[in-house]
Order: C-alpha cells, then structure tokens, then sequence
C-alpha cells in the first residue's frame, strides 16, 4: 500500500540513523525548527532588548494560536508554559480547599507529576481520591465516575494514558463532572498531534500538555487551554506581572488580571522554547492530524499483529478506538531487553509496571516495524545477558 505521508520522512533528519519509534517520549527534530532557533538567535543577537517588541513580548499568545486548530481550540484560548507541571499549578491556584468542595479525584494511571503536584495541596485542605484500575490498561470508568460527586472540585484526567496508550472516554467524564459543579483538566500531552481530538466539542474546562511528543516541537513549550466563557471567572494565585492588564506600569499591590490568554501567563515567555516547538506544529497542522491518525492505527496493528504472533504480551487496547499512538509489550526483564534494543539502533524505552513503550509516527515505515519487531522477538527468545552500564541507562533517561 502506498504512503501518502512517506515524504515528511526526509524532514527528519533522525530517522535516517536510527529506527525511531520513541515519539511518546520525544519526537523527531523537523529540519525546519533548525531555521527557527537561527531566527531566534539572531533576532537576539542583532535586535536585543527590542526584540521584545517585535514578537518577543506575545509570542505566548502567537504560540498558541498557532497550536489552537491542532487540538480545536479557538484562538486565544491558549497560554505556553515551562511544561505540564506548572500549567497544573496554575490551574489549582484557581480553586479553593477549605470548603466542602475539596475532592480531587483521578485514576491510579494517571501521570505521576498529576498526582505530585496535587498531593502538594493537601496542606491547603484538599482531599485526593484515586481511583484503582482492574487491569493496569484501563481507568475504572464506572468508579470513577461514581467518585465524582458534589464534594470533587477538579478531576484531572489524560485523555491517552502515557502507560498504556488508553484513550479515556472524556466525554462522559465531563459530563458527569459538569453535572454536579466540579471542573475537569484534560492532560492532552499523549494525544495531541496523534489523536484527533476537539476542546471546544468536548467542553472540557482545562487542558495542559506538551510539544514534545507527537507535536515535535522542543523542551519548555508546555501549554495551557482555558474554556472562554469559564477564563473571565477564574483568579489564578500562582500569578506574576504577565499577567497583569497593563504589565509595563508596574502597578504595586494586588494584580489586575489581563483577559485570556496572557490572564494565565505567569512572568517572562519562554522565547527559545517558543521557538522551538514552531515547525512541529506547523508539520503537523500541514498533514492533518485525521492523516496523522490513519498512519498511525496501520502501523500499530502492524505492531500488536507480530507481537500477537510471537506470543508477547501487550498492555494496550486492542480496539482502535480505544488505543493511542503507542503500544506497550511487556517481555521478563524489558528494561535490559530495551537497552539492547536502543544499541542495536531501535530506539524506545521501557516503563516498570507497563513494559517497553513503541511508538510509530507519521514519518515511520512499516517495514521499520518489521525490523524492531524482529529484533525484539529475537531478544525475547535469545535473552542477551550483559553487566548493566549505568552510564548508557538510556532507557532510565526516557523513563516518562
Ligand atoms: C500524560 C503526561 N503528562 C505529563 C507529562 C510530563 O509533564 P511535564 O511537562 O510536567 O514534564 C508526560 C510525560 O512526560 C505525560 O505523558
């Protein structure tokens, strides 16, 4: 079958060395981001400080209108931030714990920095409920939406699960958070740029996420989506003078909030990163993610049919419409098998609990699945048994 997306390939120079089906963690650099770095460089270089007025000061807002139609937003509905974590915290400085709406309720699956950071809130008075999972794959829909009552004021959610590549059914979880007043932050970062998704139809409150994954954009361009009509409401306390209606009068005392998005914006954008994250979105934008999409089921059925014929284990969804752009294959001692893996060229990595993580991009063939599948039932078979490097724990430094 012939590959419609086949030429994206000689964008990314990456792929020409390596088998690289790690796009869940970082995605390949794009050739052009190489022009937007200069740009970057030399604007600093030859403008200075007046390369703030020049795009520098808006480009949080710029950035994030570029990123909108990838994850049906309207524009200016989107702030960048460092990365997920802090896009969190703004959002639960937004919101009260010493009431009877106190409750944060999420899966057990969820991202780990999720539950750190809203752990961190307990002294503030709120409650934490996770919700276990039956099987390590999929939330407990059922118990989760139980959990959800009258005393839950956030339920953060990822709409794919970084340790399983499951699609979460957002849209009853919204529901019944709106039904009885709580808000829901839809973590995106494993979804967006290879899941179509809507946050305007899903009517989610908040999202946060990333570039670095299947966006293919650079480290420190993290993002945050307020619905419009609920950003006028919301007084975020983590707060600096971005954020303020009129920033260059230095106005002392409590802050006067700009409208969305620059309201969530806390000091200083951070440009370079800005920067950096550009071309991936304008790729992706320019296939479509739907195309994006298409590819994407191909290659990880491919993936799931060969591990299914050796007889490995897999720890995701079978049904398309429940599986990400991952697949995670569980082998005994997958973090040694994935470091073979990565120095026979096939570059993955390997979560504990989940297995090793494989994830195919639009600029990926089938016939690379062919060879990392093959590589990996070899080792499955032939266990290649080698005295750990701690200096090459590579699959330990894609261990997120
Ligand atoms: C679903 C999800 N959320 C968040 C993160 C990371 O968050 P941060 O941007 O704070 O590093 C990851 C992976 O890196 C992730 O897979």
């Amino acid at each position: 079958m012939s590959d419609p997306l086949a030429a994206w390939r000689s964008e990314f120079p990456i792929v020409e060395t390596c088998t690289y089906l790690v796009s869940h963690s970082l995605g390949a650099m794009p050739r052009r981001t190489n022009v937007y770095l200069q740009q970057f460089a030399d604007e600093w270089s030859t403008r200075g400080v007046r390369a703030w007025h020049e795009g520098w000061w808006e480009i949080g807002r710029t950035t994030g209108v570029l990123l909108a139609p990838l994850v049906g937003a309207p524009a200016g509905t989107i702030s960048m931030h460092q990365n997920v974590t802090v896009a969190q915290a703004i959002v639960a400085s937004c919101h009260r714990y010493d009431g009877p709406r106190r409750r944060i309720v999420m899966s057990d699956l969820e991202f780990p920095s999720n539950m750190y950071l809203f752990e961190g809130f307990r002294r503030y008075g709120a409650e934490i409920v996770y919700v276990p999972s039956d099987d390590g794959i999929r939330t407990n829909l059922e118990r989760l939406l139980e959990e959800i009552d009258e005393r839950t004021v956030l339920v953060p959610l990822s709409l794919v699960l970084f340790k399983s590549g499951f699609i979460e059914n957002a849209r009853a979880i919204v529901e019944k958070a709106h039904r009885v007043g709580a808000r829901l932050i839809l973590d995106i970062y494993q979804a967006a740029g290879t899941v179509p998704l809507s946050l305007e139809s899903l009517a989610v409150d908040f999202a946060v996420g990333g570039s670095v994954k299947w966006l293919c954009g650079g480290p420190g361009a993290g993002y945050l989506y307020v619905r419009p009509d609920l950003a006028p409401e919301v007084q975020p306390a983590l707060a600096g003078w971005a954020a303020h209606a009129r920033p260059f009068q230095f106005e002392t005392g409590p802050i006067d909030y700009a409208d969305a998005p620059e309201r969530f914006q806390s000091g200083t954008p951070n440009v370079p990163a800005l920067y950096s994250c550009r071309a991936g979105y304008e790729i992706v934008q320019e296939i479509g993610v739907d195309a994006i999409r298409a590819k994407s089921l191909r290659l990880t059925r491919r993936l799931m049919d060969l591990a299914s014929e050796a007889g490995l284990r897999i720890n995701t969804p079978q049904a398309d419409d429940e599986r990400g752009g991952s697949v995670i294959i569980d082998v005994p001692d997958g973090a040694s098998v994935t470091d073979e893996l990565i120095r026979r060229g096939v570059i993955v990595d390997y979560r504990p609990r989940a297995g090793i993580r494989m994830a195919p991009h639009f600029y990926n063939t089938i016939e690379e699945i062919d060879h990392a599948m093959r590589e990996l039932c070899d080792l499955a078979r032939n266990p290649v048994s080698r005295p750990p490097n701690p200096g090459s724990r590579l699959h330990g430094m894609y261990d997120y």
